[in-house]
């Protein structure tokens, strides 16, 4: 593995540390602009996949206070890190957090309003078993977000060219009035892909 690899992609020992301290600060504009685009409801059940440090997971927590918010994440060093982020609302049982892939979640089906994902399903080792897993925990109506700030994109288009493999996933998983939004930000421009079951 490469040194950003286990700084970000597998967050793990004094790089996964440094990497969650990146993590946990430049990405408030991105995790505000997402919030943005969820329509969150006060009790939506929420499930997001790639916590990374848990710092959207405690955004979230603040503006769902009547629902519940479960995250999944494969690196135990950020399962350790998020739940200490996340200690209080944990203990309320308003968020839950464990350890886990994308690839079997480890839920029932039809369970959550909402599924989200933030700057992880490029590094899944199978975006569409991830993506079905999804779909498949999501109730009928439910909603999903796959947002990716493509830090390694230099053009805008490569950043639009991400959000079309997004929809691809999205459409092939079977969620319906999939669409792209798009955000200038620094130092790259996010997209976000949103669909319903
Ligand atoms: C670049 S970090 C992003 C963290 C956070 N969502 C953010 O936007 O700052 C990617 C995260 O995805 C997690 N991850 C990587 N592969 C995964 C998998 N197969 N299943 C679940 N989580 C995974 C990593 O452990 C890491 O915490």
């Amino acid at each position: 593995m490469t040194l950003l690899d286990v700084a970000f992609a597998h967050p793990q020992g004094l790089a996964g540390r440094l990497g969650a301290m990146i993590m946990a600060r430049f990405t408030k504009q991105r995790n505000l602009w997402t919030i943005s685009l969820l329509d969150l409801q006060p009790g939506d059940h929420i499930l997001e996949v790639g916590f990374g440090p848990g710092v959207l997971i405690q955004e979230l927590a603040t503006r769902v206070p009547e629902g519940f918010i479960a995250g999944v994440d494969a690196s135990p060093l950020m399962v350790k890190q998020a739940t200490r982020r996340n200690k209080e609302s944990i203990q309320r049982k308003h968020v839950s957090l464990r350890e886990g892939s994308a690839l079997t979640l480890p839920f029932e089906d039809n369970l959550f309003d909402l599924t989200l994902s933030a700057n992880s399903v490029h590094i899944w080792p199978d975006q569409l078993t991830g993506v079905k897993e999804m779909y498949r925990v999501l109730k009928k109506g439910g909603r999903i977000a796959l947002v990716v700030q493509p830090v390694w994109a230099k053009t805008d288009q490569e950043v639009k060219d991400v959000g079309a493999d997004l929809l691809t996933w999205l459409r092939n998983a079977g969620f319906q009035q999939t669409r792209l939004e798009f955000k200038t930000m620094k130092p790259i421009a996010s997209v976000c892909a949103l669909g319903i079951k």
